[in-house]
């Protein structure tokens, strides 16, 4: 089975966790990826927001995040009360997927599957131990089944206060959909949807006290 297991240091901090992603050999998305984008942020960050997995931009910047769907989370997450630069934030998966309709045309991002969530799986249990949130958000419905399993369904669990164990963590979680689908969402549904996700990051503001 594909695996990140044997590539994350055991007793590392994140900057050594950082550096060793950097050569994780663990699934084959490697391959076609610029390079690993981990997470970023502090330790002492309370809160951890997890997303799907980086896109063109991030693969090319090597951040999380960066690209128009941060900057739509970055303002929701102001708007909710939450500090972005406080937070830690990473993805369920540390490479980009990507398919080109055609040879050297637009990369077109292409979901995960299961088993490179799993795979990668290693990395995120080994952020939240470093980083103990208090709460993590859950943007969208692959970083739900990444971290609750495949029945996770975004809809029927948005905006709510989740307790459930996480790589053997006892864990408070708050899921949403992700940023990329107010993006998606047609003109006169997008003001909409944008509201629903802070409505759903009001939920873990409150969460954080
Ligand atoms: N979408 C994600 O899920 N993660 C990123 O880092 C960027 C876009």
């Amino acid at each position: 089975a594909y695996t990140a297991a044997p590539f994350v240091p055991e007793g590392a901090d994140l900057p050594a966790l950082r550096q060793a992603a950097g050569g994780c050999r663990g699934c084959p998305l490697h391959r076609a990826a610029t390079q690993t984008v981990f997470g970023a942020g502090s330790t002492d960050a309370r809160v951890m927001l997890v997303g799907e997995q980086p896109g063109d931009q991030e693969d090319r910047q090597g951040k999380p995040f960066v690209g128009p769907a941060g900057k739509l989370l970055d303002r929701a997450l102001e708007e909710a009360g939450i500090d972005p630069a406080g937070a830690y934030v990473t993805n369920a998966v540390k490479h980009f997927k990507f398919t080109r309709a055609e040879p050297r045309k637009r990369r077109i991002h292409k979901a995960p599957t299961l088993r490179e969530m799993t795979a990668c799986g290693p990395w995120l249990a080994a952020e939240l131990a470093l980083v103990e949130p208090e709460l993590i958000v859950v943007l969208g419905a692959t970083a739900g089944k990444a971290l609750l399993g495949s029945a996770f369904r975004v809809g029927e669990v948005r905006g709510t206060v989740l307790e459930r164990e996480i790589h053997g963590r006892p864990e408070r979680l708050v899921p949403t959909v992700h940023p990329s689908s107010v993006l998606r969402a047609r003109d006169d549904d997008r003001r909409a949807a944008f509201q629903g996700l802070v409505a759903d990051l009001e939920v873990a503001a409150h969460a954080l006290g």
